[in-house]
């Protein structure tokens, strides 16, 4: 089953063809960054405009690195929500007109579910039912018990800002440009994890719930209270490089220690990482050597699946496909998507 997948909910204009939501033949993504980065954070007016002019593009351009003809399609897939509703209606309109130009099968996906079938993408093996999935994006940070591709249930959220909000605004405190996420990454490779001790905080015991605004809240303090002082002043450079490494200490420990807790609860087969914070090599190196340790198979799909991508959408489509078709003619985009799954057609009218 070869699907084309649609991927506009944010700022990046994604493509993908995959193959039986597995084998990615294509996966193509513009990133709109640099449109962005002279604000500091997404623009929404703008993130819509370049889908618009780029994802015809992408669409041709996927299909032309597969060499795969429109015609050998079995279907579109494409994301419906949550996101920004300008972003998210440019490519729920291209989905449903090729669909239905094509007639083709379209397959309406909710984002949240296509960031957890990253991890069955590109390998032999499919993560075992029941798993554990940790999903750290930009927008949200929740832990996802998956019993079936069907029956996903959410069992801890962020209380506040979500993972990726938290290194972005940290991010933005050491004067780094957007996305921070991959700035942090980068700067904390140089740094001591353990120079500065910033706050773990675990929203009451009993709960998997996470928060990450007071961690942010004492990044800025700290920084307020060390500027021009010693160390600041001394090595500017090794001082954000040691605030960006004790930083991302803080979320890997914070974020370890609820999957833990959520292994003590119950015997997941395996632990799934996505959503764009997933590709934090801090992260992936933490969960790689706590689940050799706990002997729990852990999926940690690549950085390039990790952010958003369309090749992760097609796949959902795949697995969800029995729930997830949808009318070509009156589909339309919930930029606020519930997790829990329901038919696309019903939610819309
Ligand atoms: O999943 P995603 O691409 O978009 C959403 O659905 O939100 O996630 C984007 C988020 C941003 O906050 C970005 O800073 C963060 O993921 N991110 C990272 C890394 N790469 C992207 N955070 C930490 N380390 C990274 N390497
Ligand atoms: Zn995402």
């Amino acid at each position: 089953m070869l699907l084309l997948g649609i991927e506009t909910s944010c700022d990046d204009t994604a493509t993908a063809l995959v193959r039986d939501g597995r084998d990615v033949l294509a996966s193509v993504s513009t990133n709109q960054d640099a449109f962005h980065a002279k604000y500091g954070g997404i623009v929404p007016e703008i993130a819509s405009r370049q889908h618009v002019a780029l994802l015809s593009a992408a669409i041709e351009d996927a299909l032309d690195r597969a060499r795969v003809p429109m015609e050998a399609l079995d279907g579109i897939a494409v994301t419906y929500g949550p996101g920004l509703i300008g972003s998210l209606v440019v490519g729920v309109a291209s989905a449903k007109a090729l669909a239905f130009a094509l007639a083709k099968p379209l397959y309406a996906v909710n984002h949240l579910h296509g960031h957890i079938f990253a991890a069955f993408l590109d390998r032999p093996e499919t993560p075992p039912y029941p798993f554990l999935a940790l999903l750290v994006s930009g927008g949200h940070s929740q832990l996802v018990e998956v019993h079936s591709a069907t029956d996903m249930r959410v069992i801890g959220r962020t209380r506040d800002d979500a993972a990726g909000e938290a290194y972005d605004k940290t991010a933005r405190l050491l004067g780094l440009g957007y996305p921070g996420g991959p700035a942090i990454d980068r700067l904390a490779h140089g740094g001591n994890p353990r120079a500065f001790a910033f706050p773990r905080h675990r929203p009451d015991k009993g709960t998997l719930d996470l928060s990450f605004s007071g961690l942010k809240t004492s990044v800025r303090y700290f920084l307020e209270s060390q500027a021009g002082r010693d160390a600041q002043a001394a090595d500017p450079q090794r001082f954000a490089s040691d605030v960006a490494a004790s930083f991302q200490a803080a979320v890997v420990d914070v974020l370890l220690a609820r999957v833990n807790a959520a292994f003590e609860r119950k015997d997941y087969r395996a632990i799934v990482l996505s959503g764009g914070v997933a590709a934090n090599s801090a992260l992936q190196a933490a969960f790689q050597s706590w689940s050799a340790r706990r002997g729990v198979q852990a999926f940690v799909p690549p950085a390039r699946y990790c952010t958003d991508n369309a090749a992760m959408i097609a796949a959902a489509a795949f697995y969800q496909r029995e729930i997830a078709r949808a009318d070509p003619l009156t589909l339309g985009a919930d930029p606020n998507l519930p997790f829990e799954l329901a038919q696309p057609a019903e939610s819309m009218r």
